[in-house]
């Protein structure tokens, strides 16, 4: 097993000139949330899930992404309610969140 089971990387990125991105959608308040929630769980660490943010993950029109691994998945959200069930349903569960793919 890796360092980390399970590795979120959440895009931050700020395009210029009014370019489509994903600090659009605050998306720092969306890793901010991810991490505390899964501190609170006590799945955040080593051995565990890490939060973290990214830069241009290149799918910026589809935005706001993020990206798990080692699985490879994407999902894009509109509140903390889709963070909420990609916490419960992926990181907890293993099941893929459907509705949220991209
Ligand atoms: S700005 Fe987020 S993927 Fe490019």
């Amino acid at each position: 097993m890796g360092f980390y089971q399970k590795h979120l990387f959440v895009c931050h990125n700020q395009r210029a000139e009014g370019k489509p991105c994903c600090a659009d959608y605050d998306s720092a308040h969306a890793r901010d949330y991810l991490k505390a929630r899964c501190k609170t769980l006590g799945i955040h660490g080593e051995g565990q899930v890490r939060i973290n943010q990214a830069g241009c993950l290149g799918r910026c029109e589809q935005g706001p992404v993020l990206v798990i691994y080692p699985e490879g998945t994407w999902y894009t959200w509109v509140d903390e309610q889709d963070l909420d069930e990609i916490i419960s349903q992926h990181l907890q569960q293993g099941q893929i969140v459907k509705r949220l793919l991209l």
